[in-house]
């Protein structure tokens, strides 16, 4: 998928509209944390949404015009405690460590989500969470014919990779939000779940 060519026109109203619900729900798993880092940020949506929830953000992408759309928006809003990093999260070199780790409608781009999240997991404090929000099993619909991600999760199955990537799997996960994409002549329904781990205290390397 193209997302430098997407991230010109990324935030329409529609997408701005389903971030703030996202940025809604992934607070409300917040209990004032001070480091947040986001792991597919887009254009920033979801984290401006959380601009009053976090002392300093990282904001992480593969996509440079992603990350150059950003970059605009905190020197435009002259934000100080936000930080971008463009690249692929696996070639991250970095002691950094933050509290919480959120994403959004990314990981179903991933293709080796043990080795993500394992990556991910290494960022954060003990007993820091991670947020996960993606989209429900969907038949295909979602996307163009020719992705190659994944067609939405089980929730039962992202719990698994949780596990198997060094988390305690807080809640059952739920889905909060649904809605339709516009797919040619047709209305396709999607919805979208919540889920939080937390960084499990034998994982510190
Ligand atoms: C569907 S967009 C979601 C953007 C934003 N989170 C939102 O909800 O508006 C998925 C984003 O994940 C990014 N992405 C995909 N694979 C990645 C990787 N390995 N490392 C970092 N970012 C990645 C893409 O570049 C894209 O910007």
């Amino acid at each position: 998928m193209d997302f430098n060519e997407k991230s010109k026109t990324w935030d329409s109203e529609y997408r701005v509209n389903r971030a703030k619900k996202i940025s809604e729900e992934i607070g409300s798993y917040l209990n004032n944390e001070s480091k947040g880092l986001e792991f597919g940020c887009g254009t920033g949506l979801i984290s401006f949404g959380l601009i009053d929830s976090f002392k300093e953000f990282m904001l992480i992408d593969l996509s440079e015009g992603m990350i150059n759309v950003v970059n605009e928006k905190i020197k435009e809003n002259s934000i100080d405690n936000m930080k971008t990093w463009c690249g692929d999260i696996l070639n991250l070199e970095s002691d950094e460590k933050y509290d919480v780790i959120y994403t959004s409608m990314a990981l179903h781009h991933i293709e080796n989500l043990e080795e993500t999240l394992s990556k991910l997991n290494n960022f954060l404090n003990i007993s820091g969470k991670i947020i996960i929000v993606d989209l429900t099993k969907d038949d295909g619909s979602f996307h163009d014919k020719d992705f190659k991600g994944h067609n939405g999760f089980d929730i039962g199955e992202i719990k698994s990779i949780l596990r198997k990537s060094g988390f305690d799997v807080l809640n059952d996960g739920r889905v909060f939000y649904s809605d339709f994409k516009d797919i040619e002549d047709k209305k396709h329904k999607y919805s979208l779940f919540s889920i939080c781990g937390i960084k499990k205290e034998d994982c510190e390397d």
